[in-house]
This record gives structure tokens, C-alpha cells and sequence, in this order.
């Protein structure tokens, strides 16, 4: 979106020329300042709202916007814009600000007659009365009414907004016809997202003049793709459908529409089975049919760069993708393939991104070296049956994850010649031999866990580390917690757990500022872990886990004082549970239930990390509040000082 206007806090400097340089206003290039008008309707609406109720469960980016509003001697409008010339304000974003209560029909807002952008997107009104007003606000070029709790039928006051271009109904629970929308003869962009629309996707919907993005998904849509054979010409770029339930024998419909460039089918719940077959789709560039029980597939679409085919039941590997010569992207996870990974699938010449993981591939066909053809730089071939070595890479791979198979071996030295930062997953394999010092000089990210990895781990770490996350646990590592470690300012999560580690506590890991996660669990720790010459603090810790080692000595009240941001800020009465043997469960939450790593393209989120951690292992001190997405927790476990 164009943003002419530009904020008044940055102009209020100007105000007190305003009287001024009034006398000047033909003989000077005219100086932005905002309408004492708007000032007076924008502080009307303020007080409309004496409540402003965050509900950060729903909405992590609530903030009290209008709160900010005050006088006309404090200009820091937050979420308005006024135009440069005018001094009107045109864009309104209260996304998220906390309004609750109700929006009246005679609301300070719809004064607002030159708005041209308006945002009231995640805020909970009591009632919808309003809905007729925006009518009057005929400038509306971009609205934004999504996850705002709408029920009932698209409000027919949107009819008038004839300047419409972009427009988001998502996340509410809507229903009924579309045709207060087929008349926006500029509409561009639709999102009508996560409501109740059922029945067919009409075409007087499709073929709007100028729309070219119309998200869809997750609605209780029916019928075939034939409903979707329009008469004129569609100008849609981009249409999303997943999480309905279309159905169809063949795409060809929508091949009618002439610059479709991305189309996502996926997850259509259907009891029949679907089978897509599509004939020239010239200038299709992304096809998601993911979640389809797809039977039939021949795809031809010279110019596809991504193909998503998860969860389509397909036991044989599709051959129409050797003949996608700009195939860039393919995801072909949670199928049913088998046997060798085909040769030709490397030599393909603009493949970049591939995952084949949840199937039950054994074997690669052709050489060792055979994937060293591609340049690939994303690899996943986790959850697959693969044997014998890890096949040597290509070294533009900068993603590589080859989890819960049977590779076995040592870990390959090629790994180290990575032309970029790497992100490397072998865990649950059962790989041997110590691990190579040299891979770390790019590495971002390792998991080993359940391998059977033996000797020390390397002390080489230098300043220069990328280092964010570290998992060796379960293994037969032995030695010391290589000192070196502290040079890896960036580490967030460390996993040592479950080895042969002899070492004291690390009080020196106190030098990393962003760690988060530290377990030593199960290993040869010794000693105490409290020391007067080495008083610790963690800014940043979430999670620590000493558990089974054989630590020794007495902690003082006062030792998780300079911890943690979180621990510090819990109230009083909850402190005196801290460094006492009562164990509490860690409070169950959804995002605890969820496995890791949850998403590949998440690994250097530290949530998943430190939550994964959690599921039926960690029992330990729970402390502070729990929010769903959000949480200020700190566990820590010492069972057995
Ligand atoms: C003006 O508003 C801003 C934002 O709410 C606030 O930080 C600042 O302290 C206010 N200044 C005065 C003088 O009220
Ligand atoms: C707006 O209407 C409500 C009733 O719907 C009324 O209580 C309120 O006083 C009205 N406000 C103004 C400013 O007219
Ligand atoms: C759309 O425009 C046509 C012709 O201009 C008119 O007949 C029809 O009533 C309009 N539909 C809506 C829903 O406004
Ligand atoms: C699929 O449809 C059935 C009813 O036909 C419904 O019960 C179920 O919740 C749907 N599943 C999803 C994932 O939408
Ligand atoms: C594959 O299935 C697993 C297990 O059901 C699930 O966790 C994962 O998200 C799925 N991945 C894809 C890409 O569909
Ligand atoms: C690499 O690909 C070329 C064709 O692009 C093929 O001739 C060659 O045999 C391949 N090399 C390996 C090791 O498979
Ligand atoms: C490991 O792979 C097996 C077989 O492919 C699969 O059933 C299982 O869900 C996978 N485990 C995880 C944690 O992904
Ligand atoms: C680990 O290696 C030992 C021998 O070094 C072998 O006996 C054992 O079976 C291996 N375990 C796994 C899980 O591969
Ligand atoms: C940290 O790295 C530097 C080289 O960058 C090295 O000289 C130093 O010994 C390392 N620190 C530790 C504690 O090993
Ligand atoms: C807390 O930090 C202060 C200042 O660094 C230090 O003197 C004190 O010993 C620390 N307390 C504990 C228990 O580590």
C-alpha cells in the first residue's frame, strides 16, 4: 500500500508555526500539519473507548493505540496518518487496539469522511450496528475487517465502497451471498478466509474486473471445479481454496484462467477420491494439492517453480516431474513412496528445495555421489528407512535434515565444505565415531540426539560462531563441556543430556547472553553448583535441567536472585517455591503436546526447541504465567542434588 501521509508525530514540530505560516500559505510550499478538526474527533472516538482490553491470547500484537491520543500539546497519534497537504487523516490502523465494548452507528469514526485506508481488524465490539456507516465512508480504498468476530452476511454497506481495492473479511464466521462484492470494479485483493461461506465459488466472484488475490480457505465450499468454467475472462493471480470441500476430476476449468499463477487445492475434505489431471496451464507457478487422496496426476505447466503433493497417498514417484524444467520447489512429504530415491530427480535442472520426508525411501539409485549432482540448498529426507551412509552433498546445501532413519557410519567429513551457514538434523540415526570438529565452523544449528556418537565433543569453538542451537544428547559422548563453548555468543539451546560427560558445573556458560535451554541431564556432572567466586545470572533462561548427575552441596535462598528477567519479576509469595524439592507438573499446554521439530522451517525458533523439550519428560519447578503463544516460564530440574 502507497503511504503519502506520514505520521503527525513527526510533524508536530510544526504546529506552533501554524498561525504563521497561515499569513504565508500562498507564497510557501505548504507545511503538513493536522486539522484541529481531526484532533477534536479523533480525541471523540478516544473517549468512545474509556475501556481498552487487551486479549493477548487472541492477538499477541495488542497494544492500547488510542491510549496515546491525549491533548493537542502531545501529537503522538499512534496508528494515524494524516495527509501532508490536507491535514485530514486518511489512514486509520487500529488493528489490535484493544477496543472492546461497542461501536456505536453514530461513532466519532464515520466523521472521518476522507479515510482512505481503515484497519479495525482484532478488536471485539459488542455489536455490529455500525456496519451500516461505512457507507459514508465513500474513500475507502483498503479495509480491513478480519478476525473481529462478524456474523451474519457480508454487510451490504460494503456496495458503496466503489474505490475499494483491497478488502479482508478473514476469521470472522460470515455467511450467505457474495454480491455486495461483485460490483467493486477496482477490488484487487479479497481475503474471505476462515468463515462459514458455503456452497459453490460463483463466477460473477472470480471474474470481479480487477481482482487478482482471492483467499478463500478454510470455508464449508462444495461442488467441482466445472462451477468454476466462468464465460469471461478472470484476471486472478492468485487463488487459495484449501480446507474446503471441492471436488474434481480435472483442473481444466481453471486453466481458463489465463494468468493464474498460484493455486492452492489442498486439503479439500472429501470422502471421494480426487484426481487432478491438467493439461497446458501455461502460466501456473505454484500448485498445492496437498491433503488430496490423489489417484491420477499428470501435471503440464512448463513454467511450475513450486509443487506441493504432502499427503496425497501417492506410492509411486510421480515421473510428469522430470518434465517441470523450472521446478524449483517440491514437496512430496507423508506419502506412501518406497524403495530408491530415482536418479534423474538430481540432475533436475532448477531444483532447489526438495523434501521427501514421512515415506519409506531405503535407497538412492546410482552412485554415492549421485546427489552431489544437484544444487540443492534444502534437503529433508526425515522419516524415511534410509541404510548404510549418508549420501555426500552438494556443497551449495545449506539445509540438511536426514532424521529418525537408519543411517549409520560416521558422520561425513564432505559435510564441512558447505559453501554457507548450516542447518544440519541427523538425530535418530544411528551414526558413530566422534564428531568432526571442522563442521563447526558453519554451523547454525546441529541435532545428533539418538545417535551413538562417541569421544569428546571438540573444544574449538571461536569467536566467530554461528551457533544457535546444540543437540548431542543420547549418545556415549564423553570428557569435558568444551570451555570453548562460551565463545558462542548466539547459543540459545544446549542439549548435553543423556552421555558420559564428567565435568564440574559449568558456571562459565553464564557468559551467554541469549541462552535459554541448558541440559546436563543424566551425565558425570559433579560438584556444587553454587559458588560464591561465581555467582550466576541468565538473562535470558527458560529451561535448565541437571537432573541425574552427581551434584553436590546446599543452595542458598537467594540463588536464582540475579536470574532470569522472568524468575525476577514473578511475584514474592511464588519465589519461596524456587530451590525447594517440591516438583510441580509442568503445566500441559497445546504447544507442550506438539512434537519436535514441529516444522522444519521453524528449527531456530527457540520456542519449539525449549517446548520440545517438555512432553512427558520434563517435570520440574513451573513458575510464572502461561500463556498459549507467549510464555514467561522458567523450569528448572534438580532431582538427586
Ligand atoms: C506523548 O506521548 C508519548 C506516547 O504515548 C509518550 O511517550 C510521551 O511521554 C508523551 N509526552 C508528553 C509530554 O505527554
Ligand atoms: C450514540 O448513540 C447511543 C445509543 O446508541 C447514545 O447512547 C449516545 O449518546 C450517542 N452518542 C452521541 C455522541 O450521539
Ligand atoms: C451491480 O451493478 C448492476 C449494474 O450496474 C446493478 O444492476 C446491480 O443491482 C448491482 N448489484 C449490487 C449488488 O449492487
Ligand atoms: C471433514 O468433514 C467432516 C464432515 O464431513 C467433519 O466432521 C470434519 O471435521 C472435517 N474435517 C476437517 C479437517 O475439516
Ligand atoms: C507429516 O506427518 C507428520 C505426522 O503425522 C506431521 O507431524 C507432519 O507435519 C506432516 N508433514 C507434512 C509436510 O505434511
Ligand atoms: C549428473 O548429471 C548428468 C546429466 O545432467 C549425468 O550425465 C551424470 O551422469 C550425472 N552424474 C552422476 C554422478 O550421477
Ligand atoms: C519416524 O519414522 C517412522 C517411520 O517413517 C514414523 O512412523 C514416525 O512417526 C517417525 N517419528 C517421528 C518422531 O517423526
Ligand atoms: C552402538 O554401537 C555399539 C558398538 O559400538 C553397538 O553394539 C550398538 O548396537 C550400537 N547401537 C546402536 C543403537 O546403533
Ligand atoms: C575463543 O576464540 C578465540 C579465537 O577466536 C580463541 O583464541 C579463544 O581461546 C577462545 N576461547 C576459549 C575459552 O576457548
Ligand atoms: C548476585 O549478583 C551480585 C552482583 O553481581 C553478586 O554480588 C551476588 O553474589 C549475586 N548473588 C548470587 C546468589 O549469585
Amino acid at each position: 500500500m502507497a503511504k503519502p501521509c506520514f505520521p503527525v508525530s513527526t510533524i508536530s514540530s510544526f504546529l506552533c508555526c501554524l498561525f504563521v505560516s497561515s499569513f504565508f500559505v500562498n507564497s510557501l510550499v505548504s507545511l503538513p500539519f493536522p486539522h484541529p478538526d481531526q484532533i477534536e474527533i479523533l480525541l471523540a472516538f478516544k473517549n468512545e473507548f474509556p475501556i481498552l482490553k487487551c486479549d493477548i491470547r487472541k492477538w499477541s500484537d495488542s497494544r492500547q493505540k488510542t491510549k496515546s491520543w491525549t491533548s493537542k500539546v502531545n501529537k503522538s497519534f499512534d496508528g494515524v496518518w494524516f495527509d501532508s497537504e490536507t491535514g485530514l487523516v486518511t489512514e486509520l490502523d487500529l488493528s489490535g487496539a484493544c477496543l472492546s465494548g461497542s461501536l456505536s452507528a453514530n461513532s466519532s469514526l464515520f466523521r472521518l469522511h476522507h479515510l482512505r485506508y481503515l484497519d479495525l481488524s482484532y478488536n471485539y465490539f459488542d455489536s455490529f450496528s455500525f456496519l451500516p456507516e461505512l457507507a459514508k465512508l465513500t474513500n475507502l480504498e483498503i479495509l480491513d475487517l478480519s478476525h473481529m468476530g462478524l456474523a451474519g452476511e457480508i454487510p451490504s454497506s460494503v456496495s458503496s465502497l466503489n474505490r475499494l481495492r483491497d478488502l479482508d473479511l478473514s476469521g470472522n464466521e460470515l455467511i450467505g451471498s457474495f454480491s455486495p462484492l461483485i460490483n467493486l470494479s477496482r477490488l484487487s485483493y479479497l481475503s474471505l478466509s476462515n468463515n462459514h461461506f458455503s456452497g459453490n465459488v460463483p463466477c460473477s466472484l472470480l471474474t470481479i474486473p480487477s481482482l487478482s488475490i482471492l483467499y478463500m480457505s478454510q470455508n464449508h465450499l462444495i461442488g467441482t471445479l466445472e462451477t468454476m468454467n466462468c464465460y469471461s475472462r478472470s484476471m486472478l493471480e492468485s487463488l487459495y481454496l484449501s480446507n474446503n470441500r471441492l471436488s474434481s476430476g480435472s483442473l481444466e476449468p481453471l486453466s481458463k484462467f489465463f494468468y493464474l499463477k498460484d493455486l492452492d487445492l489442498s486439503f479439500q475434505n472429501t470422502t471421494d477420491p480426487v484426481n487432478f489431471v491438467s493439461l497446458g496451464f501455461k502460466s501456473l507457478e505454484s500448485l498445492d494439492l496437498s491433503g488430496n487422496a490423489i489417484s491420477r496426476l499428470n501435471i503440464r505447466s512448463p513454467n511450475l517453480k513450486e509443487l506441493a503433493l504432502n499427503e496425497c497417498s501417492i506410492n509411486e514417484f510421480p515421473t510428469f516431474i522430470k518434465n517441470l524444467p523450472k521446478l524449483k520447489t517440491l514437496r512430496i512429504a507423508n506419502n506412501s513412496l518406497k524403495g530408491e530415491v530415482p536418479k534423474w530427480l538430481w540432475s533436475m535442472p532448477s531444483l532447489i528445495q526438495l523434501s521427501l520426508s514421512h515415506n519409506s525411501l531405503d535407497s538412492f539409485e546410482g552412485s554415492p555421489k549421485v546427489v552431489l549432482n544437484s544444487s540443492l540448498y534444502w534437503l529433508d529426507l526425515s522419516s524415511n528407512a534410509f541404510r548404510g551412509s549418508l549420501p555426500i552433498v552438494s556443497p551449495t546445501l545449506n539445509y540438511m535434515f536426514a532424521s529418525n532413519n537408519s543411517f549409520s557410519g560416521d558422520i561425513p567429513l564432505s559435510l564441512c565444505n558447505q559453501n554457507n551457514k548450516l542447518v544440519l538434523d541427523l538425530s535418530q540415526n544411528h551414526f558413530s565415531g566422534s564428531i568432526p570438529g571442522c563442521l563447526f565452523t558453519s554451523l547454525v544449528y546441529l541435532n545428533l540426539r539418538n545417535n551413538n556418537l562417541t569421544g569428546n565433543l571438540p573444544n574449538i569453538f571461536d569467536k566467530i560462531s554461528y551457533l544457535i542451537t546444540l543437540d548431542v544428547s543420547h549418545n556415549q559422548i564423553t570428557g569435558k563441556l568444551p570451555r570453548s563453548l562460551t565463545n558462542c555468543t548466539n547459543l540459545e539451546f544446549v542439549n548435553v543430556g543423556s552421555n558420559r560427560i564428567a565435568d564440574s558445573f559449568p558456571f562459565w556458560l553464564k557468559d551467554l547472553p541469549n541462552l535459554q535451554v541448558i541440559v546436563l541431564q543424566s551425565n558425570m556432572f559433579h560438584g556444587p553448583i553454587y559458588s560464591p567466586q561465581h555467582p550466576l545470572s541468565f538473562p535470558q533462561l527458560r529451561i535448565m535441567d541437571i537432573s541425574g548427575n552427581k551434584f553436590t552441596g546446599s543452595l542458598p535462598h537467594d540463588y536464582f536472585i540475579n536470574w532470569s528477567k522472568l524468575l525476577i519479576s514473578i511475584p514474592q509469595e511464588k519465589r519461596e517455591y524456587v530451590g525447594y524439592d517440591s516438583i510441580d507438573k509442568v503445566p500441559s499446554t497445546p504447544e507442550a503436546q506438539e512434537p519436535w521439530p514441529q516444522k522444519q522451517e521453524q528449527v531456530l525458533n527457540w520456542k519449539a526447541a525449549a517446548m520440545g523439550y517438555g512432553p512427558g519428560v520434563l517435570f520440574g519447578l513451573a513458575i510464572g504465567q502461561v500463556f498459549y503463544s507467549y510464555k514467561p516460564v522458567l523450569f528448572f530440574k534438580l532431582f538427586r542434588l
